[in-house]
């Protein structure tokens, strides 16, 4: 259900309304086409996005404009996107209720990015977290983009207004900044942006490798046997489950800073099963590592290779998952341009 408000520049403005007739709230969030998605993307952020899609008006995007931060091979980027695309849905995306959209398609992040650039400063772009981790790790490529990251993250939340953004704990910082982005904006105009909130797992918002399990699991990691992919197979999850890293006690118990190995299987079994952190420890009360390891590695399968399958029918009709995208791109540039308009004549853009 949608009605029309207008706002103080009198833009009329489309609201989603729940089925009690309130207006719903706005989330973001969006993924990178780079590599294969891992758990840790699944557990971080994409199960926490298909479970506010009832409550919340939801805008997904495959984040394609953030991927070439880092050199892609071309035709790879463009097979991940719809990848990404297709496994949103097969994780239970609806794109009826969310609007799903690949970031290029609205040019308008490109444009709002621009005008927050001269609102953040480059020391602050300097400090983040990532920007060095990926600087060190692209040494010869610390592009303009790479540093600039976070601005564009910026204006992908703050065109749709999002109350909300759910997102493993890695990308606080970039949650933080661009909360200082608007506010600082807000504070030099008038009331512009939303103040957007970060969302993150209880747990599970930082899944670690499983062979350095204090490091994150990540899509791009050099060693690929610490790192479980969605699209793995039932005996290559198994392999790596049995291969994981953890510690001389023998004992099944929640502990992140004394037992990193096992507290992180533990926070990815409960994930992929909805069992609870106790119940789990009751569950494995005396059985040893291997049998434990076994388990995690059976839970996480169990799931992860029906999406394969259903993932690959989707792939496989391009015409549907075209559809969904120019419908996305067409729902998502109507809020975008509304915004970027706002923002344009806020700072002194001449209007046609
Ligand atoms: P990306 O593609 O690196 O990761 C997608 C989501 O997965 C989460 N994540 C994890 N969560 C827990 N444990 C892990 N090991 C783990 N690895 C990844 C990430 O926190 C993220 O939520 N910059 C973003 C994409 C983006 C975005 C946005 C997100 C672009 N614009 C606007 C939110 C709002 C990124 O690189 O995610």
């Amino acid at each position: 259900r949608q009605m029309c408000i207008r706002d103080r520049c009198n833009i009329m403005e489309e609201v989603t309304l729940s089925p009690e007739g309130q207006a719903k709230k706005a989330l973001y969030s969006a993924v990178q086409p780079t590599n294969a998605l891992t758990i840790g993307n699944y557990i971080g952020a994409i199960r926490n996005m298909v479970a506010m899609q009832d409550e919340y008006n939801c805008y997904f995007a495959v984040a394609n404009m953030h991927a070439i931060t880092v050199r892609q091979v071309p035709a790879e980027l463009r097979k991940n996107t719809l990848a990404v695309l297709a496994l949103y849905m097969a994780c239970g995306i609806d794109p009826k209720k969310c609007t799903l959209y690949v970031q290029s398609h609205v040019p308008c992040h490109a444009e709002l990015a621009w005008v927050l650039n001269t609102f953040t400063y480059v020391g602050e772009m300097e400090r983040m977290t990532q920007f060095k981790d990926k600087s060190a790790k692209h040494a010869d490529n610390i592009n303009m983009g790479l540093m600039d990251y976070p601005v564009l993250m910026a204006a992908d939340i703050l065109l749709y207004k999002a109350d909300v953004v759910p997102v493993g704990i890695d990308q606080r910082q970039h949650l933080e900044i661009t909360r200082d982005i608007a506010t600082r904006f807000n504070n030099i105009y008038s009331p512009t942006f939303v103040v957007p909130e970060g969302v993150y797992p209880k747990v599970g918002a930082k899944i670690g490798d499983l062979l350095e399990p204090t490091k994150k699991m990540s899509k791009s990691s050099e060693i690929q046997t610490g790192t479980v992919f969605l699209s793995d197979d039932k005996d290559t999850v198994l392999r790596k489950f049995r291969r994981a890293v953890t510690d001389s006690e023998n004992e099944i118990r929640y502990d992140p800073d004394n037992k990193p190995g096992v507290s992180n299987l533990i926070s990815i079994y409960t994930a992929f099963t909805g069992k609870s952190i106790e119940e789990t420890e009751r569950e494995f009360a005396g059985v040893g590592y291997g049998d434990f390891k076994l388990a995690v590695g059976e839970a996480v399968a169990e799931k992860t290779v029906p999406l394969q399958k259903e993932q690959a029918r989707l792939l496989a009709d391009k015409d549907y998952l075209s559809s969904v995208l120019k419908e996305g791109a067409a729902k998502a540039y109507k809020v975008a341009s509304s915004t970027l308009a706002k923002v344009y004549r806020k700072i002194g853009f001449y209007q046609l």
